[in-house]
């Protein structure tokens, strides 16, 4: 059973929304008022700011690109790894600066950071000119939230900060409005939160228990973005592959994605991330037999040492993962796999990171996000101890992205002279030159008419380099 309550916007909603643009209007006296969000972090929090971003709009607020001409500023935070937080705080304390120009500029803090407690702490502490505090549990509050703090602002002549966290249960926000930044390429997720516990990872507890959305919605948003000329959607969730598990409803994510490839007309699904513990047979089989499913797969591995692997909590080894790709590989001949790796995991040895080089060289990933481990309070593995130095943790980064640009590039070269099915996805004026993304995830250049952006097209791979590739439209 999905005991999560699932929450649809509505009139509780727009009554807020309504007050907020009557009190900007007759009360702060500001005749056009601009928004500005900076996201953080990674794709769910990218779509949680296209809702936020819609309610701000329903506001009546304008969204604008610069902070320093806004009456209103959203920071939707990560909380994934420390230099993310330090980014975000680095920010908002700039930002204390425009406060000192315009009392009115409200500041509103969001997002992951928000739902660690150490980190309200510190809000408190230094950051007390921030207006509106709320977590990732509380989209849904936000019109009513916002509401509230502007009248206790206008009451108190300052902010309480009153922190809205872990307030209600791990809920499923449906309807939202949302604004999206691209109108080719869009987010959908079809999951929240996760419950996985790696042990270094902060996402589980701030992003509570793993729930996933009735298919139903999913396929009538998928349908929604079909019908305005979306052409590559990207399906998110922490763990898709293991969508469905608590809904009553005969589904998993194999089943979800042939749903979604039943549609007319040409488009790319995506999706993002897979678990590998839970990468079955099943969900390749589908992609072999498909028409619009991308022969891409992003698989964090995190690292190749099954001793380290296991103190993560990841729940394969080096030796089933790379049974997964080779059945991925025997099914589909051109699937591109891509990977997160961690170097310097606490306990790491030298030839613990070996056995990473190793699984590179074997898997043969098209590209990497890599990470040196930052420890995260809370997490099983902030308590484990850590003697290897940061210094040695930065050179072992350095020998893993040599390793990993050669095999990028024997990748590449590899694709010179061959054909690929690629949408258009953007023209720069300087070159002449389309942006073509391949099924593969992979970004082509190629000489091409500005008009073409959004089509699919044919092209042809003609030159190389260690990061990008070159093409000509046929
Ligand atoms: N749910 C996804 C990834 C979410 S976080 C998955 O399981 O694959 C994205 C990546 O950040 C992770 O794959 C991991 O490589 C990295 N990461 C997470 N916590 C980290 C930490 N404490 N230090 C360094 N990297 C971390
Ligand atoms: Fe974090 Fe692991 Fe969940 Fe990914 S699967 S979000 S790495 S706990
Ligand atoms: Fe960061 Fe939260 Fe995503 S911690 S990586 S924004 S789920």
């Amino acid at each position: 059973m999905n005991l999560s309550p699932i929450y649809k916007y509505g009139e509780k909603q727009e009554i807020y929304c309504q007050k907020i643009k009557d009190y900007y209007k007759n009360v702060l006296k500001i005749k056009s008022p601009k928004a500005f969000v900076k996201t953080y972090g990674c794709q769910q929090n990218v779509s949680d700011s296209e809702k936020y971003k819609g309610m701000l709009v329903n506001m009546g607020f304008c969204l604008t690109e610069n902070q320093e001409d806004a009456d209103v500023i959203l920071f939707n935070t990560c909380a994934i790894r420390e230099n993310a937080e330090n980014k975000a705080f680095g920010n908002i304390g700039w930002v204390k600066n425009l406060k000192k120009a315009n009392e009115n500029l409200f500041i509103i803090l969001c997002g992951c950071m928000t739902e660690q407690k150490n980190i309200i702490d510190k809000i408190k502490l230094k950051f007390s000119f921030i207006d509106l505090v709320f977590g990732t549990h509380s989209v849904h509050k936000f019109p009513l939230h916002f509401y509230e703090a502007l009248l206790n602002k206008k009451s108190n002549g300052k902010t309480s900060a009153k922190a809205y966290i872990k307030e209600t249960e791990d809920i499923i926000a449906e309807d939202f409005p949302m604004v999206k930044n691209n109108n080719l390429k869009a987010f959908l997720p079809i999951m929240y939160g996760c419950n996985n516990f790696c042990s270094y990872c902060i996402v589980p507890y701030v992003r509570g228990r793993e729930r996933s959305r009735h298919s139903n919605e999913i396929i009538s948003e998928f349908k929604k973005l079909l019908e305005s000329g979306y052409k590559d959607i990207t399906l998110l969730g922490q763990n898709v592959n293991s969508y469905g598990k608590g809904l009553e409803e005969d589904i998993n994510f194999p089943k979800l994605l042939k749903k979604l490839d039943s549609f007319e007309g040409e488009y790319t699904i995506r999706f993002m991330t897979s678990h590998p513990k839970d990468a079955t047979n099943e969900l390749f089989d589908v992609i072999s037999n498909s028409k619009h499913i991308a022969h891409h797969m992003h698989l964090p591995v995190q690292c190749g040492s099954n001793k380290i692997l296991e103190k993560m909590n990841r729940k394969y080894t080096k030796e089933s993962y790379l049974k997964i790709i080779d059945y991925a590989k025997s099914k589909i001949p051109d699937i591109v796999f891509t990977s997160d790796i961690i170097v310097g995991f606490p306990g790491e040895t030298y030839e613990d990171f070996l056995e990473t080089i190793d699984i590179l060289k074997k898997v043969k990933f098209h590209s990497l996000f890599t990470f040196i481990y930052s420890p995260r309070e809370g997490t099983p593995a902030a308590k484990l101890s850590d003697p290897v130095t940061k210094r040695k943790k930065t050179a072992r980064l350095l020998e893993l992205l040599k390793v990993q640009e050669e095999i990028s590039e024997d990748l590449h070269k590899k694709m010179l002279g061959k054909t690929f099915r690629a949408l258009a996805e953007s023209f720069l004026p300087e070159t002449n030159e389309l942006l073509c993304r391949i099924s593969g995830n992979i970004i082509v250049e190629a000489k091409g008419e500005k008009e073409k952006v959004g089509n699919f097209l044919n092209v042809l791979i003609t030159g190389y380099k260690k990061d990008s590739l070159k093409g000509k439209i046929i």
